[in-house]
């Protein structure tokens, strides 16, 4: 790995490389300082459309008999080849829906390896995955069914065994055409997880024209969220999730103790591309207050701790700690509710089991 590493750094491609990349980021940056700086009289309809972050809302049009099917399914054990996982075991929707540390064991006793991702509006990102490889979010529960220390199982063995359930024979039989088949089995759950939006946060509320739904501080968090350049890569309605970026933009973030195993080539993973080395899907920043520790290896424990390796590494900035103050102030404004509840983490339900000595 090492080796590998060094002979990444000597390539003369890679000046070129980070010169287009900052060339990709300049029009961003100058944007993101060009944009209404943050208001206090409610925004117009011009300035809201002209903000980089955009409102959450609701899907329109997903069958409730499909969502209420696919809800159910998430929340199946019998999914698991040993009837004793279900979705909700890593995803728990009370709490932020990313719930289970990269050292957490799955079936087969393995490590996971990924910090989980939350799937609340994972339908609004372009790509799932921290390495982006699954294209819809039909194709990333065939993922989970298969992985080893996830389901582990296959889907005519899947399959029959709901078949066995007159419940499901029979919601499947009313919905679908042609009943329990793994397309739609795939559609239900995507169509529940579609439901999974969480609309009216506080920031959202400003963003609609409500001054005071923020205070001054937040609004300064925001503001320097736009300066420094977060939102040249976390930006549109979900505060991300709509690009790949190299981690370590501006500074090699890898060495060999942070490229512990091969989750930290990213990218490089699953297009063998030498450009797409360390590159991840950028993260949604909606429900970051909730879902600690942070990136794809849950390397860094707290908010704090991963805006000041962002500013270092994506921006070649030093915040001052005041302004990463801000700046998380601002990021807490940004969970919205689930079924018209404020989201919060609950840590005491999480049911899936840690190995020793792992306490959160
Ligand atoms: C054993 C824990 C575990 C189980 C069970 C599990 N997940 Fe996940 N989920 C994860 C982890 C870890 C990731 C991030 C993995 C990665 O990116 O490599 C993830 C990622 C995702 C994502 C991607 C989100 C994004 O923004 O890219 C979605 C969607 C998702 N899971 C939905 C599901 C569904 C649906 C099920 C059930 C069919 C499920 N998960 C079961 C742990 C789990
Ligand atoms: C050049 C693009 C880029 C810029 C600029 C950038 N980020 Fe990131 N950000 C990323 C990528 C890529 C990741 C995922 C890293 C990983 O997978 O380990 C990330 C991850 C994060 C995370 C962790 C999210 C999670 O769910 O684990 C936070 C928090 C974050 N960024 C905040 C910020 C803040 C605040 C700034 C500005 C100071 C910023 N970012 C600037 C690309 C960027």
């Amino acid at each position: 790995m090492d080796g590998l590493i060094k002979n990444h750094k000597k390539q003369p491609k890679y000046l070129l490389k980070l010169l287009l990349i900052n060339l990709f980021l300049l029009p961003c940056l100058i944007y993101a300082n060009s944009a209404p700086q943050v208001k206090d009289k409610p925004l117009s309809p011009l300035d809201l459309q002209l903000e980089p972050i955009q409102p959450l809302f609701s899907l329109k049009g997903l069958n409730p008999d499909k969502t209420a099917l696919g809800e159910r399914l998430f929340n199946e054990p019998r999914l698991a080849h040993n009837n004793d996982m279900s979705c909700a075991s890593c995803h728990i929707l009370k709490s932020g829906g990313a719930d289970c540390p990269e050292k957490a064991q799955g079936q087969d006793g393995v490590e996971l390896g990924a910090n989980s991702l939350t799937v609340f509006n994972s339908s609004l990102n372009h790509r799932l995955f921290w390495d982006g490889r699954a294209k819809t979010l039909e194709e990333q529960i065939d993922f989970v069914i298969t992985a080893p220390h996830e389901f582990a199982t296959q889907w005519p063995v899947l399959i029959s065994k709901l078949k066995r359930d007159r419940e499901y024979q029979k919601s499947f039989g009313t919905l679908y055409s042609d009943g329990i088949t793994a397309a739609n089995v795939r559609n239900a759950i995507a169509t529940f997880e579609r439901s999974l939006i969480t609309v009216n946060s506080r920031f959202d509320q400003y963003l609609r024209g409500d001054v005071d739904s923020i205070n001054a501080l937040e609004k300064s968090g925001y503001r320097l969220f736009k300066d420094y350049g977060c939102i040249a890569c976390h930006q549109g309605r979900n505060v991300g999730g709509n690009m790949f970026q190299k981690l370590g933009v501006i500074e090699e973030f890898f060495d060999d103790d942070r490229l512990s195993g091969k989750r930290g080539l990213g990218r490089f993973n699953v297009t063998g591309q030498e450009r797409d080395r360390y590159v991840f899907r950028v993260p949604s920043l909606r429900l970051v207050a909730l879902t600690s520790p942070y990136f794809h290896n849950g390397s860094a424990e707290t908010l704090y701790d991963a805006v000041k390796i962002m500013a270092k590494y994506q921006l070649g900035r030093t915040i001052p700690d005041a302004d990463i103050e801000h700046i998380i102030a601002f990021l807490k404004t940004l969970p919205g509710e689930y079924q018209g509840q404020p989201l919060s983490r609950v840590y005491e339900e999480t049911t899936f089991s840690e190995p020793e000595g792992q306490t959160r």
